[in-house]
């Protein structure tokens, strides 16, 4: 069976089909930069057009960058502040004409790591963070999703956020070498090993297939291990959604 997955981020939106049963890509994956205004309107319409781009009609997972309660949008994060409290699986199934599950995007690579990936045969307490323009957790007890945990939300020294001091957007932001933002990475890492305690760290995002740069920087006691489905756990993880939030 193959489902139409889409990935939106702060910088893209990125879609593709995929084979529900192996949780690979069936079709090239299609990238649409996300609009600059980051507004709920603008986004739909990209939302449609990765659709139709597939020429897909049935049921379509999204993963979104916010907390995503019951399909609604409960916090800003990095968009614009129009998505606060709207029900973002309406939005985008009027934009297209199909059913939409939506869920957080960290949550949706961390379903594809833990069912098709390198957390296949993980249990006890596992968390998956993602780092690109914010940063991610998807939290997995036994396999299955405790929704909406937000690490990246953490306060830190001056930040209101440690996402604003760690995530990669950070790190190109202020050029920072693979060395100096593997250690701020460490001090997040460290925060999380404090606060949940996990059996295990799994780290997705596109800087992950660096993860050798700075891995010497990573010292926290808790197994670190990089994702292994490159650039497409989110693509896949918002396509399982569709039957994993039944
Ligand atoms: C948001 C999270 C999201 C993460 C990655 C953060 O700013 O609060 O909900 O998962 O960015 O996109």
């Amino acid at each position: 069976m193959e489902i139409l997955g889409i990935d939106i981020g702060g910088s893209g939106m990125k879609g593709a089909l995929v084979n529900i049963e192996t949780g690979e890509l069936t079709t090239e994956r299609y990238r649409i930069p996300t609009p600059a205004s980051r507004k709920p309107e603008d986004m739909a319409k990209v939302f449609k057009d990765l659709v139709n781009h597939f020429n897909y009609e049935g049921s379509i997972g999204c993963g979104f960058p916010t907390i995503i309660k019951h399909g609604v949008c409960k916090s800003v994060s990095n968009l614009n502040k129009g998505w606060l409290n709207l029900d973002t699986q309406k939005l985008f199934s009027n934009a297209c004409g199909q059913p939409v599950t939506v869920i957080n995007d960290a949550d949706a690579a961390g379903y594809a790591v833990m069912n098709y990936g390198i957390g296949k045969d993980e249990n006890g307490f596992v968390i998956m963070i993602t780092i690109g323009t914010g940063i991610g957790s998807g939290a997995f007890y036994n396999g299955k999703l405790i929704p909406n945990f937000e690490l990246g939300q953490i306060p830190y020294k001056k930040f209101k956020k440690i996402e604003h001091w760690t995530a990669d957007s950070i790190r190109q932001k202020e050029h920072l070498s693979f060395k100096r933002w593997g250690k701020r990475l460490n001090t997040f890492l460290e925060l999380v090993d404090t606060i949940v305690c996990p059996d295990l760290i799994i780290l997705g995002g596109g800087v992950s297939k660096h993860y050798k740069k700075y891995e010497k920087q990573i010292k926290i006691e808790t197994p670190v291990k990089p994702a292994n489905l490159g650039n497409h756990a989110g693509i896949i993880g918002a396509a399982a959604a569709v039957l994993k939030e039944k």
